[in-house]
């Protein structure tokens, strides 16, 4: 049992999550088809390529259950190959799916490298961020992962005295973000990643990102940041950091606004 556990631990610490799947999927998909070629091989019979992909996506399951992945990934694991066998059924060209993983990774990118992936901050949340800022005097902003301005822009208009900047590394959604801003003379769009983006010079620091990042994200942020600036996760709070405030969205779903003083 402790043996296990620790083959576990291990298993789910020595990679990154993407990585970690797809070698749990891909080494489910090698055992069933090395057993599957010879027998059928032997029989002089074709494969039947429905029921292997179920074989794999049952045994995907049991493994991804075993090692205690999350439960979204065991579902993943168990529905990747039946799927994934019967679109193949449906004959579309691959050029398609190459169109279509070129434009995901355009607008995801941070989902595949980072774990954020793209979604926005909503209306009510923008509202909540304009009365913190009004309460506070404030001179520079920064969005970390601006996706499409949805909270710069607003914000941008409502504080026309002050400078805002937004730094995104989605090439389609700094585009469109890019676009978006163009007539709005107090938003710097930035293109990169926000791990190069200095704090040192911001009053406010926001954040809409996932949990995987924010342990790192406070540590730059206490490196770097000025003393008496404020740093606002929305969802997610920085691991064992007591926020100052905390400031509870009324909307569907619900949101949180997490302000850390430095
Ligand atoms: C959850 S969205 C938040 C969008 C925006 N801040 C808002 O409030 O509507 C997170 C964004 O961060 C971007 N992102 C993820 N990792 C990044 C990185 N390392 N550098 C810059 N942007 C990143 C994603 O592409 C995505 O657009």
């Amino acid at each position: 049992m402790r043996c296990r556990i620790m083959l576990i631990a291990k298993y789910n610490s020595t990679m990154n999550t993407p990585t970690r799947q797809f070698a749990l999927q891909a080494a489910c998909a090698l055992l069933v088809l090395s057993l599957a070629w010879p027998y059928f091989g032997m029989k002089a019979a074709a494969i039947p390529w429905a029921e292997t992909s179920l074989v794999i996506g049952f045994l995907a399951f049991v493994v991804a259950s075993f090692t205690r992945q999350p439960i979204w990934w065991r579902f993943i694991h168990a529905f990747f190959a039946p799927l994934a066998w019967t679109v193949a059924q449906l004959s579309i060209d691959p050029g398609w799916f190459l169109l279509a993983a070129i434009l995901l990774l355009l607008v995801y990118r941070g989902a595949l490298t980072g774990q954020v992936p793209l979604y926005l901050s909503n209306t009510e949340t923008v509202d909540a961020l304009e009365k913190l800022l009004a309460g506070r005097q404030f001179g520079r902003f920064i969005d970390l992962g601006s996706g499409v301005g949805s909270t710069l822009l607003p914000l941008a208009r409502r504080f026309p005295e002050a400078s805002f900047v937004g730094v995104e590394n989605a090439p389609l959604t700094w585009l469109f973000g890019r676009w978006r801003s163009r007539n709005q003379p107090n938003l710097d769009w930035r293109w990169g990643s926000l791990w190069k983006a200095g704090l040192a010079d911001f009053d406010v620091v926001y954040a809409f990102l996932s949990p995987a990042p924010m342990a790192e994200l406070w540590q730059k942020a206490k490196a770097e940041m000025s003393p008496g600036s404020l740093f606002v996760s929305n969802s997610f709070p920085v691991p064992d950091v007591e926020a100052l405030v905390v400031i509870e969205v009324d909307c569907r779903p619900v949101r949180t606004l997490y302000c850390y003083e430095l």
